[in-house]
């Protein structure tokens, strides 16, 4: 049962299982935690707490959770040598969560740029969820002495204030949480809008053109990569002034492994044409078989069942541990 006896590093990663999950999730994610599994002690979670932070369809909920799990499976996580598991199912998230709460500023989670971002666009009418979001995520990481956090940018500003909440609980009461670092990869820790290049690609953006998801039939990404939004310069070069081509050519890298130079010099007098049907080929050749396998995965729910039920009983004994830890320190009075 003890996570710990090998003495691997932990790693902790989740992802909200609020939409369908994008190509995004899966470079600045799922893939990277494939290349790290043998390597580390990892925890691999599907963040529903966290999805609710906006309004949710019980209905579509339960399915996305358990297309999330089977996706990260067909990925290649092998769920016998991760921790796979469903947060809801793991009560001290909760509890640790409210715990850390009483520990944090409003002001801090006030500087969230994703909280400005949503307060921004719904106002006062903004769920309290969102604004202590990070708290809860900061919970998750801290439960399992995570040592590193496999994430995308967009997550980078939300571990800084997970690792100032456990230094203020340690500073406070005693040494109790390891301080975790950011995993952020080298390539494909923000794949950019299709339609937007300045901005990331979101399964929340309003326009689905902008997004290709990891379930896209082959014809419908086909379609998505070739309306990308490119520039009327012509020429191929990885360069900050032509961000959509850039972007283009870092999901080849991402995916292939190929280097800039690389790729200038393959398409020096080859056309915008040429580089979608590329990125276009290298997108379905890496997420169809993962489709497949989704698909054949979410056919035995029995099996999936004990793949999560597993993983929620060695994470609720890890996360008990620290939990216990934590109240006692805090001066409740134990259960005896
Ligand atoms: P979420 O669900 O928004 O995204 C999951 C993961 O996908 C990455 N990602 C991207 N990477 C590159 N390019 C993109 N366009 C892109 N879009 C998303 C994210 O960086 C993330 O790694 N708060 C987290 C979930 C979470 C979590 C945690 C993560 C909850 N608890 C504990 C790590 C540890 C989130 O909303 O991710």
């Amino acid at each position: 049962m003890e996570s710990n006896t090998d003495k691997k590093k932990v790693i902790f990663s989740g992802i909200q299982p609020s939409g369908q999950l994008t190509l995004g999730n899966y470079l600045g994610a799922i893939k990277n935690w494939v290349a790290l599994q043998d390597e580390f002690d990892c925890y691999f979670c599907v963040v529903d707490l966290h999805a609710i932070t906006v309004k949710q369809e019980p209905k579509d909920l339960r399915q996305r959770t358990l297309e999330v799990l089977a996706i990260y499976i067909a990925a290649g996580i092998v769920p016998e040598k991760n921790t796979l598991f469903i947060q809801s199912h793991v009560p001290a998230h909760s509890e640790c969560a409210w715990l850390l709460t009483c520990n944090s500023y409003m002001g801090e989670l006030s500087r969230m740029t994703q909280y400005k971002d949503k307060s921004q666009r719904y106002g006062d009418s903004i769920g309290a969820g969102l604004f202590t979001y990070p708290v809860l995520m900061a919970a998750d990481i801290l439960l399992y002495n995570t040592d590193l956090v496999p994430v995308g940018q967009d997550q980078k500003q939300h571990l800084e204030i997970a690792r100032d909440i456990a230094n203020r609980f340690n500073n406070t009461y005693s040494p109790t949480f390891k301080i975790p670092d950011p995993y952020i990869p080298k390539v494909g820790a923000k794949v950019m809008s299709l339609q937007d290049p300045t901005k990331k690609m979101s399964k929340s953006d309003d326009n689905p053109n902008g997004y290709i998801l990891i379930m896209d039939p082959p014809e419908v990404i086909r379609k998505k990569v070739s309306r990308a939004v490119t520039d009327s310069l012509g020429i191929i070069n990885y360069s900050d002034d032509q961000p959509g081509v850039k972007n283009l050519l870092d999901l080849l890298i991402a995916i292939n492994g190929s280097t800039p130079q690389d790729l200038v010099a393959y398409y020096k007098d080859k056309g915008y044409a040429d580089l979608k049907k590329d990125v276009a080929d290298a997108i379905v050749n890496e997420l169809e078989p993962i489709q497949n396998k989704v698909n054949e995965i979410l056919k035995d729910k029995k099996a999936l069942e004990e793949i999560y039920k597993l993983g929620a009983e060695k994470a609720n004994y890890i996360s008990m541990k620290t939990l216990r830890k934590m109240q006692k320190k805090i001066g409740f009075i134990p259960r005896g």
